[in-house]
């Protein structure tokens, strides 16, 4: 059984227990973090924890991170459940308070927990036969740059991609891309530029897109942040996602047409390498 972390205390999980009325729970009014592991080391950890801050600031929970030893909080969830390789998700809610749409009065404590996931994420065997993905319409609501727990649209989409037999759903507004249901959309055009989605209320800033953006730039790549269409990426030469849990993952197919020649792209395995190194060299 795990051990996970609630409100400053580490108990066995089915011991963390949360209100009913947590707003979380009634609102969706919480933020979250996701964070991978590799050999028992977070990646990205700073940039992870500045996403978390301004997540906190735009929805105006009063939560101070600094408040709480999260690198020790988080050292302890990896050391006790001896996670070698995996996710930890942390989430700060606005706490409890009776049901009202106005917010509590300043003071209520936001209610805070985390836990890990063991799984594996260098060895997925997804890498290597890539994402079969379908385009949707975008329906979420319009600040996807804060990460809210205010998942189900995503949660839909993922199940409508099972129903449909692919992997996956990127969202479109119209035809032009935002991003995939849980990840970062980005194409290599033929001229072998890496194009992602500019950044703006309608995606989430990733930490996987923003460290790929300079491990990209550092090996000469020219990256175009700027919207494309579905059209634009079933032309590409290559197309992937990032995430936190996913790092960098090949499409090979959008919408029934295969993206280059259907498999997954050598420039897109080069950044999933190069992004691995990466995450490794951190300490
Ligand atoms: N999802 N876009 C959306 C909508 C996401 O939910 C995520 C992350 C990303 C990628 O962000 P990052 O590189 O920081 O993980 C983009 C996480 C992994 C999740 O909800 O499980």
């Amino acid at each position: 059984m795990r051990t996970v972390y609630l409100n400053g205390q580490f108990v066995a999980e089915d011991a963390a227990q949360v209100s009913i009325f947590d707003r979380g729970l009634l609102f969706a009014d919480a933020v979250y973090e996701v964070c991978s592991v590799i050999d028992g080391r977070i990646i990205d950890y700073a940039a992870h924890m500045m996403r978390l801050e301004r997540s906190l600031a735009e929805m105006t929970i009063d939560y101070d991170c600094s408040a709480a030893d999260w690198p020790g909080i988080l050292a302890t969830l990896i050391e006790r459940n001896g996670l070698t390789e995996g996710t930890i998700y942390m989430q700060i809610s606005r706490g409890a308070a009776d049901r009202d749409f106005l917010f509590p009065a300043p003071g209520t404590p936001a209610t805070v927990f985390a836990f890990t996931q063991a799984r594996s994420l260098v060895a997925n065997p997804m890498a290597e036969r890539g994402m079969r993905i379908i385009t949707r319409p975008d329906r979420r609501w319009g600040r996807r740059d804060i990460k809210t727990v205010q998942l189900l649209y995503a949660s839909m989409m993922k199940m409508e991609a099972r129903a449909a037999g692919v992997d996956d759903v990127w969202l479109v507004e119209g035809d032009v891309i935002t991003e995939g249901s849980s990840q970062n959309a980005c194409i290599i055009t033929p001229q072998g530029h890496l194009v992602t989605r500019d950044l703006g209320h309608h995606i989430l800033p990733g930490v996987t897109r923003l460290s790929l953006i300079d491990i990209a730039r550092e090996s000469g790549i020219t990256v175009e942040e700027r919207p494309f269409t579905i059209a634009e990426a079933q032309g590409a030469a290559e197309a992937f996602v990032t995430s936190a849990s996913m790092f960098v993952m090949p499409v090979v197919e959008i919408d029934g047409l295969s993206v280059g020649d259907g498999r997954p792209g050598v420039e897109t395995m080069a950044l999933r390498k190069a992004y691995i190194d990466h995450a490794r060299a951190q300490g």
